[in-house]
């Protein structure tokens, strides 16, 4: 039986560091950081998150701003839009919520971000540091795994990594982060033949691949760290029961919520990996916290402080 490896206490150890930080910025220098979200179409999921975002920011004192447009805004407007927060002054970071709906060419959109102000790190300009192992704004997820496993010493380098999922925001950016931390990765993804096969090969096993409970124990390694990026909720109420059991709060989410949120792990893997975070609690937390660090990370570049 392995252990939960759980995000929440480091990223409230993030965060009280950007909390004092931002005091203490605001003390020196008169000013706050500065957040601008923007928000297209009406995404449940997507206004859950923009909402923990804004909520995080009011507590670090981190100014914030949602920009809310309808799914069928022109793409030269909402660049227009984009342009415009580019060249305010109390704006420091700005991030698109993805995923855009599918109208939209959504690297153009991401392309028109100023890279200082990039706060995912998904401007080509900024991955390109990032696959040349040069400073520059990263984006959240894989840097919050990283912290983790970093925060557990949990060796990275010489260790065999299979990152299951090979999505912008977080597997080939995570794939650049773990070979420049000297680890050995594969990247699999829909198309990998004998999936369980090459990922039961991981010393640590990412699954971001956006399907509930797909990775199931033959999927790891005995011992291997199993890291869950997945956000998938569970409606159905037999598989609740067939996966937790009569476990009360997963219980309680569905009578009041009509889902549970599960990651991409099935939760029989703890009995099989000497680590695995949990959902929720576990990588989730950690990208909220590398949001507000970006941000003033973002803001003290802008104004060349230390
Ligand atoms: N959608 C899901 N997670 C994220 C995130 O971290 N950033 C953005 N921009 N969109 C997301």
């Amino acid at each position: 039986m392995g252990s939960w490896l759980e995000g929440k206490t480091l990223a409230k150890k993030i965060k009280e560091k950007v909390k004092n930080d931002v005091a203490l910025y605001l003390k020196q220098k008169k000013e706050v950081p500065g957040l601008a979200a923007i928000l297209v179409g009406e995404n449940r999921a997507s206004k859950i998150y923009l909402r923990t975002k804004e909520r995080n920011c009011e507590r670090l004192g981190i100014h914030s701003e949602i920009l809310c447009f309808p799914k069928d805004i022109e793409a030269s407007l909402l660049k227009a839009k984009i342009e415009e927060l580019n060249s305010r002054e109390d704006v420091d970071s700005i991030l698109v919520q993805l995923p855009l709906p599918s109208l939209f060419n959504a690297p153009e959109i991401i392309a028109s971000i100023h890279p200082e102000k990039d706060v995912d790190g998904v401007h080509p300009f900024n991955l390109g540091n990032l696959m040349m192992n040069q400073e520059g704004l990263k984006p959240c997820t894989p840097l919050g795994i990283i912290e983790l496993l970093k925060s557990r010493e949990i060796p990275i380098a010489g260790k065999r990594v299979v990152i299951i999922g090979r999505s912008r925001l977080v597997g080939k950016p995570l794939a650049a982060m773990v070979t420049n931390e000297n680890g050995t990765v594969t990247i699999c993804h829909s198309k990998t033949e004998n999936l369980p096969q090459v990922s039961s090969e991981a010393d640590i096993l990412v699954g971001a691949i956006g399907r509930g409970a797909f990775i199931t124990p033959e999927f790891v390694k005995p011992g291997a760290v199993v890291v869950d990026v997945g956000m998938n909720n569970l409606t159905d109420k037999s598989k609740v029961e067939q996966m937790f059991g009569q476990d009360e709060k997963r219980l309680k989410d569905l009578r009041e919520k009509g889902y549970t949120l599960i990651g991409d792990v099935h939760p029989q893997v703890i009995d099989k990996a000497e680590f695995l975070t949990p959902v929720p609690g576990g990588v989730g937390p950690l990208t909220v916290a590398m949001l507000m660090k970006n941000t003033l990370e973002a803001f003290k570049q802008r104004r060349n402080l230390a």
